[in-house]
């Protein structure tokens, strides 16, 4: 059999509905009457019924009952069952009965081609349907089957089921659906599961199964986006080391190129091995264990993808999120980030509305409750390599958990990276802001030049950007280098941070937009200092790669040292130079970096100092002669 036609035999879906909907019963119906199920299964399940006095086989029983002692182990993970018809194989995506309805379906839908949508005739058309109408498009499974059950309960009235068809049918146009299929059923009676059923003539469409046997699938599936979330390593014995996971998406062939995320690091497939035996290729879907044909370094949550196939990374993401838990949505809030295999720290930087699903309108909000869909900014500590969902559901999702419960709160997905969004709010396109309040400006050339500047000085001149966490140090140093060159006669100038804030920046607070602006103006000074013919000294935590990349760009080429004042989160946060960390932590400051904002660390800078280990005196020394071996300061 080929991958192809794998795909084509089988079906993943998901079901939502709440408890009372009968999800339950209709799950062990269908393994029942296609005779999915063990004959063992099946007695202890007969038995389990007869014991409690129930007339008929509890059907819910055999999804609910067999499941304990799995649910021990779930954490994050649903429990996926599955089952065989001779037309094809299916997997649902289930989680317990007691967890919130949307969970269901968010947690398995990154693979799931067709959801259930099931709506109690006894009820209609309740919000809570329409809300899983809604996230099943948000989360773009291409196939939605209404599944009106408890028909028995309504003595098979075509007339109910017609007014359900109507409803739902009017909303969904408002929905962007591919395809929706309605099937009247009672699962607890056998209704059009399996079997046509007898109650309901006036209906000429599918039975559940036979829709689910023939519904087209694949055709949703990334095939293209080669991303291996490795699970883990396997390690039987010194000669061999593999990669276990399942291929999130795309396909992958042997001797093809590949790179590991985050480091970066490239090899070559020797092998994928699936149950023993080797393969030359697999695909989407498929769990593997892959081999590298050089030793390197990879672990849990790293991701395996084709060189020449990046995926996009950033630490600041845009996404739509629906909230699962009764506890409601944190301002701000930390929450771990749970993206393929891999767990960081995150926090919700932004909640930017909620919908109505009623009227499908935004609305505003100060934080999101059970069910509740919103739209968020994302902030992890370290960068998702991500693809957009619309593009990738296994790579452009994840869940939220609360770290202090361990409980999944949350499942999202990722619309693009957050700066985008910012921009395009703010009506910005780059960070180099187009000024159109001052027109009609020219740049008044300097009577002297840079050259002559430098020439008098008897030395070149310079940006030091000094840039890491509050209390890393950087002024300290700034200050302590500065005495040194103006004692050797050197022309400086020093920018800070916390200055500025007194005057020309006195306008701006922490959010991004903010400290953006505040970079910006930051660096626009350096620029001057630096025509001036100064070594300047710049330091700002400037927390964000682009901002500083704008600073960067202002002066010439090779003089402008980007210089990272690494210091141990835990030790700033215990050396707490100005108490403000301990106002942050108790929540009395808000976007507090390292905090409650995100410091990007630099990547590629001239220097990294580290002020945990190093002394300041050494320091100034390793910058001093960084600036000679640079040609900056004269050598000697
Ligand atoms: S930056 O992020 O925009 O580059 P900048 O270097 O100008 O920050 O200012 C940082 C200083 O402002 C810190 O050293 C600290 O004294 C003070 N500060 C006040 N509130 C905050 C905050 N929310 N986050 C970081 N620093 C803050």
């Amino acid at each position: 059999m080929t991958n192809t036609d794998q795909q084509i035999e089988l079906l993943r879906f998901t079901t939502a509905g709440s408890v009372d909907d009968g999800k339950s019963t209709l799950i062990g119906r269908l393994l029942y009457d296609s005779k999915s199920i063990f004959e063992d299964q099946m007695r202890a399940v007969e038995q389990a019924s007869e014991q409690r006095g129930d007339e008929e086989v509890d059907l819910a029983l055999l999804t609910d009952g067999l499941r304990a002692e799995r649910e021990q182990k779930i954490t994050i993970d649903v429990a996926y069952r599955y089952f065989a018809t001779p037309k094809r194989k299916f997997i649902i995506a289930d989680t317990p009965g007691h967890i919130q309805y949307t969970r269901n379906m968010v947690t398995g839908a990154s693979t799931a081609e067709l959801a259930i949508i099931l709506i109690d005739a006894r009820n209609g058309v309740l919000t809570q349907s329409k809300r899983h109408g809604f996230l099943a498009t948000l989360l773009r499974i291409p196939h939605l089957m209404v599944a009106v059950n408890k028909m028995d309960l309504v003595d098979y009235d075509e007339a109910v089921y017609d007014q359900i068809v109507q409803e739902y049918t009017d909303f969904i146009q408002k929905l962007n659906v591919q395809d929706v299929t309605f099937i009247p059923v009672s699962a607890l009676r056998g209704d059009n599961v399996v079997d046509k059923s007898e109650n309901t003539p006036w209906y000429d469409g599918p039975t559940l199964l036979h829709h689910l046997e023939t519904v087209n699938v694949g055709a949703s599936l990334n095939n293209v986006d080669f991303r291996y979330p490795v699970q883990y390593v396997v390690r039987p014995n010194q000669n061999f080391r593999g990669y276990a996971g399942q291929i999130a998406s795309g396909r992958i062939a042997k001797g093809e190129e590949i790179a590991v995320l985050p480091s970066g690091l490239s090899s070559k497939i020797e092998s994928i091995v699936v149950a023993g035996e080797e393969l030359d290729a697999a695909n989407v879907g498929d769990s593997v264990i892959l081999t590298l044909e050089d030793e390197i370094d990879i672990s849990r949550g790293d991701m395996i993808v084709r060189t020449n196939n990046l995926p996009q990374k950033s630490n600041r993401v845009d996404a739509t999120i629906c909230w699962m838990s009764e506890e409601p949505m944190k301002p701000r809030g930390a929450y771990w980030v749970q993206h393929t295999t891999r767990l960081v720290n995150g926090f919700i930087s932004e909640l930017n509305y909620k919908i109505d699903v009623d009227t499908m309108h935004r609305a505003e909000a100060d934080t999101l409750t059970l069910n509740e869909i919103g739209r968020i900014q994302l902030t992890t500590t370290q960068p998702l390599y991500y693809d957009r969902y619309q593009l990738n559901r296994a790579t452009g999702s994840f869940v939220l958990i609360d770290p202090a419960t361990n409980n999944t709160v949350a499942a999202g997905m990722i619309r693009g990276k957050s700066r985008d969004v910012e921009q395009l709010m703010a009506g910005e396109v780059d960070t180099t802001p187009e000024r159109p309040k001052s027109t009609n400006v020219v740049w008044e050339q300097e009577g002297i030049s840079l050259q002559q500047r430098e020439e008098r000085h008897g030395h070149q001149a310079a940006v030091l950007w000094f840039t890491g966490l509050s209390g890393s140090g950087k002024s300290t140093i700034a200050k302590k280098l500065e005495q040194r060159l103006f004692a050797d006669g050197v022309h400086t100038m020093f920018l800070d941070g916390d200055n500025l804030r007194h005057g020309l920046n006195g306008d701006l607070g922490f959010s991004s937009a903010d400290r953006q602006e505040n970079i910006r103006r930051a660096a626009e000074l350096a620029k001057l200092s630096y025509a001036h013919g100064n070594i300047t000294l710049a330091c700002f935590i400037s927390p964000f790669t682009a901002d500083r990349r704008f600073a960067r760009q202002l002066v010439a080429d090779g003089r402008f040292l980007e210089i990272y004042v690494k210091c141990d989160l835990n030790v700033v946060k215990r050396r707490d130079t100005k108490g403000l960390y301990a106002k942050a932590m108790a929540g009395e400051i808000d976007n507090f970096t390292g905090i409650s904002s995100p410091y990007e660390e630099p990547e590629n800078a001239e220097l990294v100092v580290e002020t945990d280990i190093q002394s300041v005196d050494d320091i100034v020394a390793q910058i001093i002669n960084e600036l000679k071996a640079r040609g900056i300061l004269p050598a000697g």
